[in-house]
């Protein structure tokens, strides 16, 4: 996707060299980092430089490859694997990415591993960018539909950031937006704020005004009255972990916007690419949901002047809890939308689009 007019994407090779953008500080400042060594991967995770389940996974794989390429042996192997693993809890893209790559560098010659790790992680990489633009697609088709029948501006509520930015290029929930917009389908984009890290504000909206999409941002306690007022045709989420039976984890808020928009027949549709689905968990309750630092809740990153400084908005004195990701059962979900297809939630349906 173009910022300032060139093209980029979240994670690339320059002259052999792994670079990211450092998300933490967009939109205010466009900053490129390269990453070097093992822990610099991980703390890229972990601080969330990278972020969103599809991005997570992929950085995590050139992170593999490149610490085997150092050292090859099995305990480097199994040390780099848990260092990665361990970096964040929920998406399970981080697990699939790595478990791809282990599985087949484990039976190879010491000296093909580095290499071949590397093949994999730039083949996942490719394989990410045409996923997403076949459910670019494919939700396209949905948005074409609505806008047929209704013959005037389609409003879509969007929670966090599933755009580019959570992948590797035109993103999962956002890509149907962008192929609209392209194609000039009248839309109009509700953003959550999306707090505690505002990946809404902050990242969805850059996105958005970067592909000239009209949009405006809420609070994340307006969608119910957004619904509740007929201002809002559909609703497009991204997705962290899906489980085989279709119930969708995905950022905090989620589940009260699928709840809402259950009540107000509005169809609620979730976009993903089939890495992000869990195979081995039927039941929702088993998805690790990541808690993270109360500061997130209290200390808010603004920008004054061209500095970003971060202010503190609450009492010390009160505790924080803050959980990262809720999960929406698959009855309050309409669709899922992915690379293969667009699917009921459920196993059977999840079964039947596999590709292998
Ligand atoms: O904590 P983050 O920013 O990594 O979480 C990402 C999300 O939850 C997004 O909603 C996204 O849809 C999932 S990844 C495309």
């Amino acid at each position: 996707m173009k910022v300032d007019k060139k093209n980029f994407s979240t994670l690339w090779l320059e002259n052999n060299k792994i670079k990211i953008i450092d998300q933490t500080k967009l939109p205010f400042k466009f900053i490129v980092k390269e990453l070097i060594t093992l822990e610099d991967f991980c703390i890229a995770i972990k601080k969330m430089q990278v972020r969103g389940a599809p991005l997570i996974g992929i950085t995590a794989a050139f992170g593999f490859a490149t610490s085997i390429h150092k050292d090859p042996s099995a305990r480097n192997i199994e040390k780099t694997y848990n260092a990665l693993l361990s970096t964040r809890p929920t998406a399970i893209n981080l697990k699939w990415a790595l478990d791809s790559i282990l599985s087949e560098i484990k039976l190879i010659q010491k000296s093909r591993r580095g290499i071949k790790s590397l093949e994999l992680a730039k083949k996942m990489r490719e394989d990410d960018i045409l996923n997403c633009i076949k459910i670019a697609l494919n939700g396209y088709k949905i948005i074409n539909e609505v806008y047929k029948r209704k013959k005037r501006i389609i409003n879509i509520l969007t929670h966090c950031n599933a755009g580019w930015l959570a992948t590797i290029d035109w993103g999962t929930a956002l890509a149907p937006i962008f192929l609209a917009n392209r194609n000039r389908i009248p839309i109009h984009i509700w953003v959550d704020e999306t707090r505690p890290r505002n990946q809404g504000a902050l990242l969805t909206a850059w996105e958005l005004k970067n592909e000239n999409v009209p949009h405006t941002i809420v609070v994340d306690n307006a969608g119910g009255f957004l619904m509740q007022n007929n201002k809002v045709d559909l609703c497009m989420v991204g997705s962290d972990r899906t489980t085989f039976n279709g119930d969708v984890c995905n950022k905090i808020g989620t589940y009260l916007k699928a709840l809402s928009a259950f009540e107000n027949k509005i169809p609620f549709y979730a976009a993903l690419p089939y890495s992000t689905i869990d195979f081995q968990i039927k039941k929702y309750s088993n998805i690790p949901i990541e808690e993270r630092d109360g500061k997130e809740l209290s200390h808010l990153a603004f920008k004054k002047g061209r500095e970003i400084s971060i202010a503190e908005i609450y009492p010390k004195e009160s505790k924080k809890y803050n959980p990262a990701f809720d999960v929406t059962p698959s009855k309050f979900i309409t669709r899922l939308i992915t690379e293969n297809g667009i699917i009921k939630p459920n196993m059977h349906d999840i079964k039947k689009y596999l590709v292998l």
